[in-house]
């Protein structure tokens, strides 16, 4: 894929893993993209897997014969995995990168400190290619502390490594936004599963990109962003501040038996009726939790549904709530369901996780199961949501 005349495409798909990062699941692969920069110098921005080193270095071999510069802006092993593989292929090449990276790199790669071979490049630093300048932007936590950006002004391209990135392979979901029909859906997974944590370090980015004037934007995941940047860029800005970006209600729950299960159903329908404008149930234990982590960012409102267990609560419904929590959970409505057969309090405990959340309100009606439905609980179901409804009339 050609970026422009000298801006080039030489990434891989990666369609064997099973869990990106050890942890989320790609249904449609993952994509690893590098960069060539021509100018009278050629610039490589960033490795690739380790396990694509060969085809990697091919397409750059391919690309550019001998490049001079190998710029890593981000040292997490996706993208660096072949930086070691590069320097031996190409052995007149340098490495342009943080300090902290560098670092990094002698950790990753032992015995290896590329010390006659280091560019090291801090905030506003420029590298001259001929024809082409490389400006040098510090994302830390972007998303993590070594991270780079960086700004061709002559393409007026920012290459802004793992932010407005997207799972999926590229020969699967398209090259560039244009051929991509559903970019926010995973990026947004992607975003809050894996950057959502540090939403005032992405505010700070957006800050400096903003004095920029960018036309096309090339991650190191997912497609080239080539029109419409003020999309990509404001949702960006609204999951960075912890917005809500749609109106609706997440009812996230775990039932042992059915019968939250079937609390957390009538609920949705009840929802459903009287006009909420999105209901998306999931149960924690069988969907995926990170597209539960990300809806529940995504929506105004979440109800929290599951049992009573171990004097505590289900597992899975822990691990949603820790997921949020550590991510800085923020500016929602929250409702509970609890169901306990003799001593029910799964509620207070939910609660007691959430506590330290800035800025939640919290619903008047919660639900008490008792083992199952009965009229009770269901008077309760109603009560709660007339009042989820109200919030949207
Ligand atoms: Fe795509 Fe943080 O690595």
């Amino acid at each position: 894929m050609k970026i422009s005349d000298d801006i080039l495409y030489v990434g891989v798909n990666d369609h064997d893993i099973d869990l990106f990062e050890g942890h989320y699941i790609v249904p449609e692969g993952m994509a690893y993209n590098s960069y060539i920069v021509k100018g009278d110098k050629t610039a490589v921005m960033d490795s690739v897997d380790g396990h694509f080193a060969d085809e990697w270095i091919g397409k750059v071999k391919e690309a550019v014969g001998s490049p001079d510069y190998l710029v890593v802006q981000h040292m997490e092993p996706d993208h660096s995995g072949s930086v070691k593989s590069f320097m031996e292929a190409f052995p007149e090449a340098k490495i342009v990168s943080s300090q902290k990276a560098f670092t990094m790199i002698s950790n990753f790669f032992e015995g290896e400190d590329y010390a006659d071979r280091r560019v090291v490049v801090k905030e506003g630093d420029t590298l001259d290619l001929g024809g082409h300048t490389l400006s040098f932007i510090t994302a830390p936590m972007v998303h993590w502390p070594e991270v780079i950006m960086t700004y061709d002004a002559e393409e007026k391209v920012l290459f802004s490594a793992d932010a407005f990135g997207r799972f999926g392979g590229l020969d699967k979901i398209g090259e560039t936004n244009e051929e991509d029909d559903d970019w926010a859906c995973e990026a947004r997974r992607y975003y809050f599963g894996i950057v959502g944590k540090y939403g005032p370090q992405v505010q700070a980015v957006l800050k400096k990109a903003a004095k920029l004037d960018i036309e096309k934007i090339c991650a190191l995941h997912g497609p080239v962003l080539v029109s419409d940047l003020g999309y990509f860029l404001g949702l960006y800005d609204t999951w960075s501040k912890y917005e809500s970006e749609s109106e609706g209600v997440v009812i996230a729950y775990t039932s042992v038996y059915g019968n939250t299960k079937k609390a957390v159903e009538l609920l949705a329908e009840k929802l459903e009726a009287k006009g909420v404008p999105a209901v998306e149930v999931t149960d924690l234990a069988r969907d995926d939790i990170a597209e539960a982590v990300e809806d529940a960012f995504r929506y105004d409102t979440v109800v929290f549904a599951t049992t009573t267990f171990n004097n505590g609560i289900f597992p899975f419904m822990r691990e949603f709530i820790d997921s949020l929590v550590e991510r800085n959970y923020q500016n929602k409505r929250l409702a509970f369901i609890e169901n306990g057969s003799w001593a029910p309090q799964a509620a207070k405990v939910m609660k007691g996780m959430l506590e330290g959340c800035k800025n939640m309100t919290y619903c008047e009606n919660d639900v008490k199961i008792v083992s199952a439905l009965n009229d009770a609980s269901r008077a309760q179901l109603e009560a709660l949501a007339e009042e989820l409804a109200a919030a949207y009339k």
